[in-house]
């Protein structure tokens, strides 16, 4: 992606968040400059990987594939010092934007329709490997306490404030209807580099042009 398309990508999310009235850390507005100026004290940020992220999941395309990610907490899989087994996302989707097929084996995680004007489809298969969609078992899923099974390939709609909870193993894609959501990720701890199970070959981070100056650094660019 184009170091300018991301720097769009962010401006607009500051906006619609601003919108949803959904208030981020401050660590959200630094600049490439105010990042050189903190030190160890904010290694947590860096190491656990909090803040922007945005993925074309190596399709080229973010506008067809792609989603908007902000991480607002984490624990660390591979930090002895970590204390924190839990983590929380705030996620954009436009339409006509998919996350593709994926599971997690570490990461159970609750995907939450925290508003915008429309309908989230939560597609799910379980898992034969990492990948083969099951495509004759039934599910298990819990949608706001209500723990039941849905057939392999199903869809589930989830209007705001509705979420759903995946078990691990669980391949899920999801997109919204025709209406910019904003979705919330409560989950464990996330690994972007070690949990993600895509159905097909993808990536997690995208790889930038470098056409301008960023605004703000996004959690790949921390290393
Ligand atoms: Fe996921």
């Amino acid at each position: 992606m184009k170091r300018s398309e991301i720097n769009r990508n962010i401006l607009d999310a500051i906006d619609f968040l601003r919108e949803m009235k959904f208030a981020l850390p401050p660590f959200a507005f630094w600049s490439p400059g105010d990042w050189e100026t903190k030190g160890s004290e904010y290694d947590e940020i860096r190491r656990n990987l909090l803040g922007w992220d945005l993925t074309d999941f190596g399709s080229g395309d973010f506008n067809r594939i792609g989603l908007f990610l902000f991480t607002i907490r984490n624990g660390n899989l591979f930090d002895p010092g970590n204390k924190k087994t839990y983590a929380e996302k705030i996620l954009i989707v436009n339409p006509g934007q998919v996350t593709p097929y994926h599971y997690h084996q570490s990461k159970m995680e609750d995907i939450i329709n925290r508003g915008g004007k429309g309908v989230l489809n939560v597609q799910v298969y379980g898992s034969l490997d990492e990948h083969t969609l099951d495509k004759k078992s039934p599910v298990p899923v819990a949608v706001d306490g209500r723990n039941y099974r849905v057939d392999a390939g199903a869809i589930v709609r989830l209007k705001p404030g509705e979420s759903i909870s995946l078990h691990r193993g669980v391949f899920h894609q999801f997109w919204c209807d025709d209406a910019k959501l904003l979705l919330g990720e409560v989950s464990m701890v996330n690994d972007d580099k070690t949990d993600n199970y895509f159905l097909e070959e993808r990536g997690r981070f995208p790889a930038i042009t470098e056409d301008e100056a960023a605004r703000y650094l996004l959690v790949s660019d921390y290393v």
